[in-house]
């Protein structure tokens, strides 16, 4: 039996119940009404989509400069230091072969049969900036957008994409020449000697707060492989103990699942895609990141105010949705067959995943933690230079798949350890591992199988 004051109080509750029944059975029955008068819906998601969306992303990684011809040709004039004096630029010009020497790799599908046949036979004179001309024109030089004027034969202006850094080719034709292999980084490419090139620096330096010598300074211990992010935003160009700040390039491929990115995570690949169009290659954009108004950490990001680009013509932003899918389905490469001893490999599993402790952070099959993948210097016994320049002052887990597409350079974000060998050494030291020899040459075997 119910006492009498809680059916009281119960009743107007019924009654609002049985009304906002009521509502939404009449909610329903419009919505229904509607349902029925629109035709069939195609279902939100088809492969036909995720193609096209891929196809796009491909093509603004391959040749979107988002409109930073602006910047390398507007501000730093570097078509005319590469057509040279003779085709109305300025200085010697870059031939075929300083431009293959300082890293820069040409697209052998862009290049007509008639004109690769000269090239085998001879005939092509790759010591000639005219021959570099040609090859922009073809554009087959990976990464490079060249602006040729109304006569044909002068450039007009140059920009840069993102395949300069993140891709390279797998010189099937040449040394240097070859089918693209998008993701892979270019190891080679000598970013500091081709923006040293330029004829126009003093932007540079005044965007530094810096004389044009001390930018020429910086650039030149660089090296192949390397590029400063941080540069345009720290204005930090050399470690305490005299080397590079410059980092390696890493590999644009097995990303996918994956949270922080950058050595030092930054941010998602979304967050930093628009970080480098807009920052780095300066292109056309707008870009958000309060955290770069630290004026102790980031003097030169903060006196530009580079947390709060904006551009009229914003030629970035509608382009960061594909750009993101084409890289997440870029897939690490397997490394040949042959290229690591199998056995020991599968040895050397066990210690990754056992006694060495690797699998703890490298979590298989990203090589990342999944979650939240960052770690204090001092985890890997790593001094903090490179992880105080980001907003975290951490280190990322690197993935480690396809390693062995960018051994030349070194390991670590500056290359510090040499070979395979080395890291392992370094790991075996900071977490006291007491591996044998034979113990770290199948845990090498098995970083070279990833
Ligand atoms: C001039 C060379 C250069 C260009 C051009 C360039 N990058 Fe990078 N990229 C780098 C370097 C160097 C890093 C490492 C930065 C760091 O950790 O400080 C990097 C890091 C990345 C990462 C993080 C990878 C990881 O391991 O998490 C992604 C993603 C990326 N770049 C995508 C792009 C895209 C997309 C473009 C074009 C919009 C682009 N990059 C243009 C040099 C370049
Ligand atoms: C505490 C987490 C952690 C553990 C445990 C760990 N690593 Fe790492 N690993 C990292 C971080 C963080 C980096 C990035 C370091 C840097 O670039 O300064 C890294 C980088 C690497 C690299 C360099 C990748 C590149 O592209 O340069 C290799 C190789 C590597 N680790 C292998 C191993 C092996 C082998 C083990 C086990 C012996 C191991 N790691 C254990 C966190 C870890």
């Amino acid at each position: 039996m119910r006492p009498e004051g809680e059916s009281k109080r119960t009743r107007p509750w019924r009654a609002l119940a049985s009304a906002v029944a009521l509502v939404s059975l009449g909610g329903l029955m419009f919505n229904l009404a509607a349902v029925s008068k629109t035709p069939p819906q195609p279902p939100t998601a088809s492969p036909r989509d995720a193609a096209a969306m891929f196809r796009e992303g491909r093509d603004i990684f391959r040749n979107d400069t988002f409109g930073d011809e602006a910047f390398w040709g507007g501000t730093l004039q570097l078509h005319k230091a590469i057509e040279g004096s003779k085709h109305g630029g300025v200085g010697p010009g870059v031939s075929p072969k300083t431009a293959l020497s300082v890293g820069l790799k040409v697209d052998a599908a862009r290049i007509p049969p008639a004109v690769a046949k000269a090239i085998k036979a001879g005939k092509v004179d790759l010591d000639d900036p005219a021959t570099t001309l040609a090859l922009l024109k073809l554009d087959a030089v990976v990464g490079v957008k060249a602006h040729f004027k109304d006569n044909g034969k002068q450039l007009k202006s140059m920009g840069i994409t993102c395949a300069l850094c993140h891709s390279t080719v797998n010189n099937s034709f040449a040394p240097g020449i070859g089918q693209r292999l998008d993701g892979r980084p270019n190891r080679d490419l000598n970013v500091g000697a081709i923006v040293a090139l330029a004829p126009n620096l003093k932007p540079v330096a005044d965007l530094l707060g810096a004389d044009e010598a001390t930018v020429k300074k910086v650039l030149a211990a660089w090296g192949p492989g390397r590029f400063d992010a941080e540069l345009f935003l720290d204005g930090k160009g050399f470690r305490p103990d005299g080397r590079t700040a410059a980092v390696l390039i890493p590999p644009a491929f097995g990303l996918a699942g994956i949270d922080r990115h950058t050595y030092t995570g930054w941010g998602s690949v979304p967050y930093w895609n628009a970080f480098v169009a807009n920052l780095e290659m300066h292109g056309q954009g707008n870009f958000f990141d309060p955290r770069l108004d630290d004026a102790t950490k980031f003097p030169v990001a903060a006196r530009n105010r580079s947390g709060h680009t904006r551009s009229a013509h914003d030629q970035i932003t509608s382009k960061l949705p594909a750009l993101q899918f084409y890289q997440l389905a870029l897939k690490a490469p397997k490394p040949p067959r042959g290229s690591f001893n199998a056995a020991a490999a599968r040895r050397g599993q066990a210690i990754f995943d056992g006694k060495g402790t690797c699998s703890s952070c490298h979590v298989s099959p990203t090589f990342t933690e999944p979650g939240w993948n960052m770690h204090a210097p001092a985890d890997t016994c790593t001094d903090s230079f490179q992880a105080d320049r980001s907003p975290d002052g951490r280190y990322r887990t690197t993935p480690l798949r396809g390693l062995w597409t960018h051994t030349k350079g070194g390991f670590y974000h500056d290359g510090r350890y040499a070979t395979y060998g080395a890291v392992v050494d370094h790991y075996t030291s900071c977490f006291n591992l007491h591996l044998s020899g034979g113990e770290k040459s199948d845990l090498v075997e098995y970083l070279k199988s990833l």
